[in-house]
């Protein structure tokens, strides 16, 4: 047996999926013309409330595509020292959107009205940085797959509006975050001038992400996605994927976070340690040797990634099956630690 609970992009579309790809309309996407393209731009943007969407290759993309979008270069950006901008984007921030990242710490990689303020500047004295941004991640990936609830983001969204800062929201997981605090997905959105979502991930197309926002912005962002040669032509064969994950997938992912919790508290039953908390589809584990666990969980057909040396991470998406998730749990109750 093989599990793979490295992570939720590991997913492979469905028999139900695969069809849809085979059927799908396409055309010249740089035209305009993929039917398919257009159809999933404007279900995503009415999904999440906003007046246009833009399909992009990655959450990578569509995160720098919104930092070019939202920014100018020579600004500053208060973002979550633990955001996967900052971890997991080979610093396109600073390479490709050439803005200053203010970084706020904590483990959990959420910000705060207060670390807004505490770090904003307007630039008006000679020396400083413009802070005209401020960007957040729902769920953080590295924070356990923590998630604002719509209190939090109304909070930071009032502060932003009134230091006139553009708020971005990376929303590679945010249907997971929806499901989380029992809140649609339009409330979490509003708030935020951008926000993208993941296509890719627990929701289990092969590829994409959409980036939702005004028409002003997205039109903007158009532009950008071409500079990055993100101009996708016959895209329809991945924009249908995407279709059918928002209409067939989305509540599958409480499944992921019922078995993430089920995981975690037996083996918290039986005295295992988590520096986190885990209420979406990630788990990070607490462990003596990360790296000599994985390879003895590897020789048992279990695939994890251990993330410092005393830090493992297991994450639940819809590949896995009863059968698995049973197996995993056994073998995790019968390793020594
Ligand atoms: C929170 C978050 N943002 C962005 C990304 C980037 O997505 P991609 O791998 O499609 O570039 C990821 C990927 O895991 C992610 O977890």
């Amino acid at each position: 047996m093989l599990v793979d609970l490295r992570s939720d992009t590991v997913t492979k579309p469905s028999p139900g999926m695969r069809e849809a790809i085979a059927k799908a309309e396409v055309g010249d996407d740089v035209y305009g013309e993929d039917p398919t393209v257009n159809k999933l731009e404007k279900f995503s943007a009415e999904l999440l409330g906003k007046e246009a969407g833009l399909f992009v290759p990655t959450g990578t993309m569509a995160n720098l595509v919104s930092f070019l979008t939202l920014t100018k270069p020579g600004d500053a950006v208060i973002l979550a020292e633990q955001s996967h901008t900052i971890h997991y984007e080979v610093g396109g921030l600073v390479r490709i959107a050439q803005v200053l990242p203010l970084t706020v710490p904590g483990e959990l990689g959420k910000l705060t009205e207060e670390d807004i303020i505490l770090r904003y500047n307007s630039g008006a004295d000679v020396h400083r940085v413009p802070v005209t941004m401020v960007s957040i991640e729902n769920t953080v990936n590295r924070g356990g797959g923590v998630f604002y609830n719509y209190e939090e983001i109304c909070s930071i969204s009032r502060v932003c509006k009134r230091l006139n800062l553009k708020l971005h929201c990376d929303g590679a997981r945010i249907f997971n975050a929806s499901i989380a605090c029992n809140v649609d997905v339009k409330y979490l959105a509003e708030p935020c001038d951008i926000i993208s979502f993941c296509l890719s991930k627990g929701l289990g197309a092969p590829a994409g992400s959409v980036v939702c926002g005004s028409k002003e912005l997205i039109d903007r962002a158009r532009k950008f996605r071409k500079l990055l040669g993100g101009g996708m032509r016959q895209a329809g064969v991945l924009a249908s994927a995407g279709l059918y994950a928002l209409t067939h997938h989305i509540d599958d992912l409480r499944k992921d976070h019922e078995r993430a919790s089920i995981f975690r508290w037996t083996l918290e039953n039986k005295g295992w340690k988590f520096p986190l908390p885990s209420p979406t589809n990630i788990v990070f584990i607490s462990v003596s040797n990360a790296y000599e666990l994985k390879e003895k969980l590897k020789g048992k057909g279990i695939l994890v990634n251990a993330v410092s040396n005393d830090r493992i991470r297991v994450v639940f998406h819809r590949d896995i099956t009863d059968e698995q998730f049973d197996y995993t749990l056994k073998t995790f109750l019968n390793i020594a630690l």
